[in-house]
């Protein structure tokens, strides 16, 4: 029996749902798979908890996700504790700590769904830099509230950051058999941290001759996004501009509630950890119309962290026969089916 220990942090809002969702379909694959288990620990760090507690987790609160194999999150974030607190003292000092400086978040439009863009031949994936850049939360605020108040907030792009996530990028198409990688840069007004970036894109570039490099300016790679996602293997992208363009990306797809990210620890040192790339959608939570497919797909992606490739074939294969068959989907993506009912036909066609 191969045993995995998950801890879940499903958060809020809607985040409480897509886990509940991910929970069943794993425990299902479990037992139509045999000789497979996850051991599922819930905590119940969030906004709530916050309101309660003065925190987004306890201090010790990596030491307590540490000890598992894998972390399954929601979403972060509710109206009650501002975005900047939840954000910052729950999510980032996970992918901090732990370390999981690769945001992995593939644009792939599933068999079954319609893009609302014309081209839709979209099958790359974004490599965001996960651990430092725009999102250090560094900065000043001078003279506060007086007329001559600035603010200033910092980036920091370091040597060692900037190329192991461009090198993980590279390596990323070597491994699957991609041919082309496309930096996100904005050297021409970034005249230090992107000035930099091309030049460390450039050093590592040069060491994977066989591999089409090439960079656009965030604002052109948008509307390239758009325009020919045909054209598009790997993206690689700092923090900031990798957080923006998989949203994009997953308009792309069709809704945000489709895609998944992964954030990763490729050395293994720490747990990585998956969810959807949405957030909590205060707008429709509570409703039991959240798409769970973003997150049952974040949970296949963790699936194949763990080695269990067959496995995570198989959710995927279920997953993409309940779209192709399109008769149950939630709202976001022109259906009228609830949360669970997707769920449910996705175990349904578990094989
Ligand atoms: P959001 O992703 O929560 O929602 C944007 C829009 O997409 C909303 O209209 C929402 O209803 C819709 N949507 C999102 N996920 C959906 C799903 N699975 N199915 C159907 N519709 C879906 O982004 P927003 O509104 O900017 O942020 C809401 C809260 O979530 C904020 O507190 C924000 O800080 C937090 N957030 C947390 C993230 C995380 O934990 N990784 C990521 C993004 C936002
Ligand atoms: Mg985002």
């Amino acid at each position: 029996m191969k045993k995995f220990t998950i801890k879940l942090l499903p958060g809020d809002g809607i985040g409480v749902d897509v886990i509940h969702e991910a929970v069943r379909a794993l425990n299902a694959l479990a037992e139509k798979h045999g000789g497979l288990a996850f051991d599922f620990q819930k905590l119940e760090w969030s906004c709530q908890y916050y309101l309660r507690t003065g925190r987004m987790m306890p201090e010790d609160g990596l030491k307590i996700l540490r000890d598992c194999d894998s972390i399954l999150l929601g979403a972060v974030g509710f109206p009650g504790v501002p975005d900047h607190v939840s954000l910052r003292e729950l999510l980032l000092p996970i992918r901090v700590g732990f370390d999981q400086y690769v945001n992995l978040r593939p644009v792939k439009l599933l068999p079954g769904l319609s893009s609302p863009i014309k081209n839709e031949q979209i099958d790359f994936v974004v490599i965001r830099e996960n651990s430092e850049g725009e999102y250090c939360g560094k900065g000043e605020i001078q003279k506060e509230n007086t007329p001559d108040e600035t603010v200033i907030q910092n980036s920091v792009f370091t040597r060692r950051g900037t190329e192991r996530i461009i090198r993980y990028a590279f390596e990323y198409a070597a491994a699957h058999g991609r041919s082309k990688v496309m930096s996100a840069t904005k050297s021409n007004a970034l005249n230090y941290s992107m000035v930099f970036w091309d030049k460390v894109f450039h050093e590592v570039a040069a060491q994977y001759p066989a591999m089409e490099a090439a960079q656009m300016h965030i604002d052109a790679l948008s509307g390239y996004f758009i325009m020919h996602p045909d054209r598009l293997q790997v993206v690689v992208a700092s923090n900031l501009f990798g957080d923006i363009l998989t949203d994009l990306g997953s308009a792309m797809l069709g809704s945000i509630g489709i895609s998944p990210s992964a954030n990763l620890n490729p050395e293994g040192k720490f747990p990585s950890m998956f969810e959807p790339i949405h957030g909590s959608a205060p707008d429709i939570a509570g409703k039991g119309i959240a798409n769970p497919v973003g997150t049952l797909w974040a949970a296949a992606m963790m699936l194949d962290h763990l080695k269990l490739n067959a496995e995570a074939d198989c959710l995927m294969n279920a997953i993409v026969s309940v779209l192709s068959a399109g008769k149950i989907r939630t709202p976001d993506i022109g259906g009228t089916s609830t949360t669970s009912e997707v769920t449910d036909a996705v175990i349904a066609a578990i094989e």
